[in-house]
């Protein structure tokens, strides 16, 4: 039984002292236990600050990315190891906004997610398609592209660390969510093409989130479906309540 994971990705909100804030209303929310894993990804400057906090408690920390080499001349990125020091478990990598805004690619994707698991991070891999896509009928084709070329070598002794992250680009802040249906159909061909890639076992523990306007209404109709492992929450996460509202929900 593969066990839930629910993630927040807060984007590029909360300054340092908002980040605390928040950490510290999720954790009273919480209230002890869950039987879910659960992460927040606050951006890089506040990770240091909300560390601590985590420190003995059910929330483990994320990045929003990762560069793929150890150090160098590479302006602006961070590496997995300065992300490890601090203390993160997970990174996301290859998020829609990433590729839309900041020339991310199948193959930088596969750079960052071999990088983090090679340091020891558990890599969030995100998927999914646009709606001209969607539309198009190229849902499948796109979707298995990317999880092809974005999952290429990954050395079998660590596909057990890997996340995938289906988030259907135009169920990101739109309120539109994919239904628990169309969800399910996608997650399945995503496990399918796994067990072609790294066999049926593997495939079997491999935990795939829904990521696209999942809220506390909706959370636990999607989190039913078989192949739907968890969730990577935006807007929801933002805010101590609705956060753990989605947690309960994948109970
Ligand atoms: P929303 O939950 O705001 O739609 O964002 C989803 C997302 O992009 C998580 O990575």
């Amino acid at each position: 039984m593969r066990k839930k994971l629910v993630a927040g990705n807060w984007k590029m909100h909360k300054t340092r002292k908002e980040a605390a804030d928040l950490v510290c209303a999720i954790l009273a929310e919480l209230g002890g236990g869950s039987s879910c894993d659960i992460a927040v990804c606050p951006p890089f400057t506040a990770l240091d600050t909300v560390a601590p906090l985590l420190k003995g408690t059910p929330v483990a920390l994320g990045a929003q990315n990762v560069h793929w080499e150890v150090h160098g001349a590479f302006t602006g990125e961070i590496s997995a190891v300065m992300l490890k020091e601090i203390g993160c478990v997970y990174a996301i990598i290859g998020h829609s906004e990433r590729r839309q805004y900041f020339g991310e690619t199948d193959q930088t994707v596969n750079a960052r997610a071999r990088a983090a698991l090679t340091a020891g991070l558990l890599p969030i891999v995100c998927v999914g398609e646009t709606l001209a896509q969607r539309d198009g009928g190229e849902t499948e084709k796109v979707v298995e592209a990317q999880v092809r070329r974005g999952l290429a070598d990954i050395p079998a002794d660590q596909w057990s660390r890997v996340v995938i992250a289906y988030e259907p680009v135009w169920a990101i802040g739109t309120g539109r969510t994919a239904t628990p249906q169309q969800a399910q159909e996608v997650h399945a061909l995503i496990r399918r093409i796994i067990a072609e890639m790294a066999g049926a076992t593997v495939a079997q523990g491999l935990r795939i989130l829904y990521g696209g306007s999942m809220k506390p209404a909706n959370a636990r109709e999607l989190m039913s479906r078989p192949d739907i492992d968890g969730g990577l929450i935006g807007g929801a996460a933002l805010e101590a309540k609705s956060f753990v509202d989605i947690v309960r929900a994948s109970a």
